[in-house]
């Protein structure tokens, strides 16, 4: 028997859990919201409140519908008050693998049977959550972007057991909440966006890291000629340094060479506290707010190069059959702002121009983050280069 999804437990209230509650929320379901302290949810309360006071004043939101969202999210630090009952329990608490599988055991035993269990994890295996549990056919990745009520896209991670009834489920739950779903057909690390960052920060570490370009000369080339909205060591700021230097372990781990980290870019800076934005001090001084970069840097670094790898690690997603280019395309541009998708940038500069840049790359530095990938390889024996061939990456 299909259940329809109605009402909501999200386990920890915390940076995204409150927003990912808030959502729900406005979209009309219930919301257990499920937190260790009475005073930590009631600064989850009191930020789901201002978020949607915001939302009020921009006139996105009546002020009857705030209220009404608000009204139907009940916090509390009893689990079963709030999976007793629930269609969907999402899983957001700190990123550690024991922790999470005490949460999902927990939670099996107490949900009905029909409740699917899904974990905001950025990195880790949502399989080996699921086998914590006695329903492994219904649990998913469901992973946010930051903030979770603007921004619009959702991966969602099909572990090695996820049923593919659980995987409709969670992509039309995603479009119901008005986000933009894509499918990570294989529950591998980094999913899907946070590999392609991974590479294109780890390329441009490297070229720091060998004196070629300055910070900010990187940064301003990648803002003011590529287009992106941040510079990568920017943009490493504002996602933390130590969930980058986390999220570039676990893809070294996964993947070895070819996410070889670089030794002195960002670890010393973990050390030494310097966490990017939240702290005051990354990369940048964010003391007077966001690093003002200079323009006239804009030529320094060849942003061709974060191109290349990015649609090189593309391209091994697609050979490992992990996502098919138009979820990569998506999910760069709304997870990450790009201005296009690595597989319409190929498509478009020629997928021998990139292989050409990958060679060169490879051949000038050595590392296998430049060396191009099978597929890549196939392509251009097949002559398939893009759009000029009819046939890249999509057929035109
Ligand atoms: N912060 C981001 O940008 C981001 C983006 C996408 C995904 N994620 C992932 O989302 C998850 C949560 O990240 P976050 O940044 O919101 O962390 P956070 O530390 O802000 O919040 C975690 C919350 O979980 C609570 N918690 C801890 N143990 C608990 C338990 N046993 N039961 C219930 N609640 C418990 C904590 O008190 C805290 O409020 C992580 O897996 C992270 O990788 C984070």
């Amino acid at each position: 028997m299909s259940h329809e999804i109605r009402r909501v437990a999200v386990i920890g209230a915390g940076m995204m859990g409150h927003g990912i509650a808030q959502v729900f929320a406005m979209r009309g379901y219930s919301v257990g919201l499920v937190d260790i302290s009475d005073d930590i949810l009631k600064k989850a309360i009191q930020s789901i409140e201002w978020s949607l006071g915001k939302f009020v004043e921009k006139r996105r939101i009546r002020k009857e519908d705030a209220d009404a969202a608000l009204s139907r999210i009940k916090p509390t630090t009893d689990y079963n008050v709030a999976v007793g009952d629930a269609d969907l329990v999402l899983e957001a608490v700190p990123e550690k693998m024991e922790l999470k599988k005490k949460i999902f055991s927990t939670v099996d035993k107490l949900a009905p049977p029909h409740t699917i269990i899904v974990s905001n994890t950025s990195t880790l295996s949502i399989s080996e959550m699921a086998n914590a549990t006695g329903r492994p056919d219904k649990v998913a990745g469901m992973h946010w972007f930051n903030p979770p009520q603007l921004m619009n896209l959702i991966e969602v991670i099909q572990g090695d057991k996820t049923s593919q009834e659980t995987v409709e489920k969670i992509i039309a739950l995603s479009k119901a909440l008005g986000k933009t779903p894509i499918l990570c057909k294989k529950d591998v690390r980094g999913f899907i966006v946070n590999r392609v960052l991974g590479v294109v920060f780890n390329e441009a570490f490297w070229t720091y890291h060998r004196k070629e370009t300055d910070i900010e000369g990187i940064d301003a080339s990648v803002k003011y000629t590529g287009g992106f909205p941040m510079g990568w060591f920017e943009l490493c700021d504002y996602v933390g340094l130590d969930i980058a230097y986390e999220v570039g372990t676990v893809l070294y781990e996964a993947y070895g060479e070819r996410f070889k980290p670089c030794p002195d870019v960002i670890e010393p800076l973990v050390k030494e506290g310097r966490l990017g934005q939240k702290t005051g001090r990354g990369f940048y001084n964010w003391s007077g707010g966001r690093p003002r970069i200079r323009f006239e840097l804009s030529d320094e670094y060849d942003v061709e190069r974060s191109w290349a790898v990015a649609v090189n690690e593309a391209s091994w997603l697609i050979y490992e059959d992990v996502a098919e280019p138009e979820s990569i395309d998506t999910g760069m541009k709304l997870g990450t702002g790009w201005p296009m998708g690595p597989c319409e940038y190929a498509d478009r500069k020629g997928i021998d121009v990139v292989v050409g840049k990958l060679d060169e790359l490879h051949k000038k530095y050595g590392l296998e983050m430049y060396s191009p990938s099978p597929l890549l390889r196939e392509y251009l024996a097949k002559g398939w280069l893009g759009k000029k061939s009819g046939r890249g990456f999509y057929q035109y």
